[in-house]
């Protein structure tokens, strides 16, 4: 089909995740105004995809930009728990100058750019009364909107409760453009006071017209119940599908037959779920001796009853976790192992776990493969969303708004053995 308007740019023999196949995309004026086999028309830039996956950016439900890339300052974390981790933090809290943290926020941000990781919903710790990392965070969101949508929440480290003076930061880091209500109940002195903090801050919330992200049962404890709570108050306040839980570990450990009753709970609120695998498999089960509790919250089963379950990144070189490199696809490799996900529709959740379940978490405006839909998306050097995932392919093209805003050189290896071939082809045939 030939377009009778000159476009910005035109990819053409892609494919898409959702398996259509020699698919051309035609842009214009930053979105995408033709998507459809075989088109033609007269373009400022081509890209020819040579059978290769594009897709949607990655996006990432839950990241800590305020501590990225501080690994070793002022130490490294010995036990590798959650608390010596929030300990660790607080020990690097008072030297941070808010250079350094849009130093590091910004690097982190290019990192995420060429691993085409184009939205990143964050928290930043609001138990500071200078507020330091809000601010450093907020330039931060602004230098880089052009190129990566930056969402944050106010998140209450040390317990909104329990912090003297926490309540009233995060109303302040509210009041200057923080955009989602953060929460750590399960760190809150009691079971009781955990509970009147989720109340408290969905009732915020829902004053404000905001959007609810909490950390909520980071725990093994079975008993750590505050997933039940946030359910429960996003149906009294009416904020059906705008409240998520992150990590929601004791979920792993949790009776069956409570679990039974959570899960329609949690339904009727359109409670949406993030996991974090790598930082969960890392953190939980630390006081186990063996077995060893992989710590994950149920995502199959939070899928099989409707619920939308992205995949965080968390952490990248921080006080919690050492490794990383802003790569979505290690997170949804990982993902597919600890929640046991290997079937091929469920390895293509995963995937979607890291695109376009985050994507409705965040409330991206124009994300997707859809006419209308901003013209953003990733060139990887793969077929299919499971091959990806397999390989961790290099990100070939990255483009934002139309325009390339990274590349990658493929990925090649050449074999030096007799009697073998020279190049080396990572991909099989895939079987019916
Ligand atoms: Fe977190």
């Amino acid at each position: 089909m030939l377009l009778p308007i000159m476009l910005d740019l035109l990819i053409t023999h892609a494919t898409l995740p959702d398996g259509r196949t020699d698919m051309s995309l035609a842009v214009r004026d930053g979105r995408y105004v033709a998507i459809e086999a075989g088109l033609a028309a007269p373009a400022a830039h081509t890209l020819d995809a040579q059978g290769h996956l594009f897709t949607s950016p990655f996006v990432d439900a839950h990241f800590h930009m305020d501590a990225t890339l501080s690994y070793g300052l002022p130490r490294v974390n010995q036990s590798g728990t959650l608390l010596e981790g929030i300990a660790l933090w607080g020990e690097l809290k008072p030297h941070l100058t808010f250079d350094a943290l849009v130093q590091r926020a910004l690097g982190y941000c290019d990192w995420a750019v060429a691993q085409g990781l184009l939205a990143i919903r964050t928290h930043v710790d609001v138990c500071d009364e200078r507020l330091l990392a809000v601010q450093a965070l907020l330039q931060v969101k602004k230098t880089v909107a052009p190129y990566l949508d930056l969402q944050l929440v106010a998140f209450p480290q040390d317990g909104v409760l329990r912090s003297p003076g926490a309540l009233h930061h995060l109303q302040r880091a509210l009041d200057i453009g923080v955009d989602v209500v953060g929460g750590i109940p399960h760190f809150e002195r009691t079971m009781a006071e955990g509970a009147a903090s989720v109340r408290t801050l969905c009732e915020i919330a829902a004053q404000r017209g905001l959007r609810v992200d909490m950390h909520c049962d980071e725990t093994d404890d079975p008993m750590s119940r505050h997933v039940e709570t946030l359910a429960f108050e996003a149906q009294r306040l009416g904020l059906h599908g705008r409240v998520t839980g992150s990590h929601l570990t004791s979920m792993h450990s949790m009776d069956n037959y409570y679990v039974s009753k959570l899960l329609p709970l949690m339904a009727e609120a359109q409670l949406h779920v993030v996991a974090n695998p790598l930082i969960n498999i890392t953190i939980q089960g630390r006081h186990d001796t063996y077995p060893k509790r992989r710590g994950m919250t149920r995502v199959p089963e939070q899928l099989a009853a409707g619920l939308t379950v992205a995949f965080g990144h968390d952490c990248v070189m921080d006080p919690w976790y050492s490794l990383g490199a802003a790569d979505m696809l290690q997170v949804a490799h990982m993902g597919v192992h600890v929640a046991q996900m290997t079937s091929q529709a469920a390895m293509r959740q995963c995937f979607d776990a890291i695109t376009t379940a985050p994507a409705r978490i965040l409330g991206l405006e124009g994300y997707g493969l859809q006419v209308g839909c901003h013209a953003d998306g990733v060139l990887l050097q793969a077929r299919d969303a499971v091959e990806a995932i397999r390989l961790l392919p290099p990100r070939l093209c990255v483009i934002r708004r139309g325009r390339v805003v990274a590349q990658t050189a493929p990925r090649v290896a050449h074999l030096q053995l007799a009697g073998r071939p020279n190049a080396i082809d990572w991909t099989l045939p895939i079987q019916a």
